[in-house]
């Protein structure tokens, strides 16, 4: 391998870092703040997947609000019998970087 591809592919790979980067942080929040023992990226656990919340609200660009609320306050019955409880201890901050990027999965 010549320098200049050396050169190239630690390129390619910082920029491969840089789109993982903030995707890797927001799946470690949930995890950190305990959603994770819940949720998954695409099957149901104790509640629903990530991608089946994603679904669900598509093109509410209010989504991310109101679920925080959701989630700080608990919720049922949307999903089915089991409710989640009250999620009080998670910052704002965290749980909307969650929810954001729970939207995109
Ligand atoms: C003990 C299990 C549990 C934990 C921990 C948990 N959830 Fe949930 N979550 C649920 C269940 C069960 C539902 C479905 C509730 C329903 O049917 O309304 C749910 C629903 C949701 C929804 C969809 C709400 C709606 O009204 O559509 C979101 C968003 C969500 N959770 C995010 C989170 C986030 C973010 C965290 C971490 C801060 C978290 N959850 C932690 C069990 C959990």
């Amino acid at each position: 391998m010549t320098m200049k591809h050396l050169a190239l592919l630690s390129l390619a790979l910082a920029a491969l870092s840089l789109t993982a980067g903030p995707v890797q942080a927001s799946e470690d929040l949930a995890k950190k703040n305990g959603c994770a023992a819940c949720h998954a990226p695409a099957k149901k656990v104790v509640g629903p997947s990530w991608h089946d919340v994603a679904a669900k609200y598509k093109g509410d660009a209010g989504a991310v609000d109101s679920l925080a609320g959701k989630v700080k306050a608990g919720g049922k019955g949307v999903w089915g019998n089991v409710a989640m409880p009250p999620q009080a201890k998670v910052s704002d901050a965290d749980l909307k970087a969650i929810i954001a990027w729970a939207l995109s999965q």
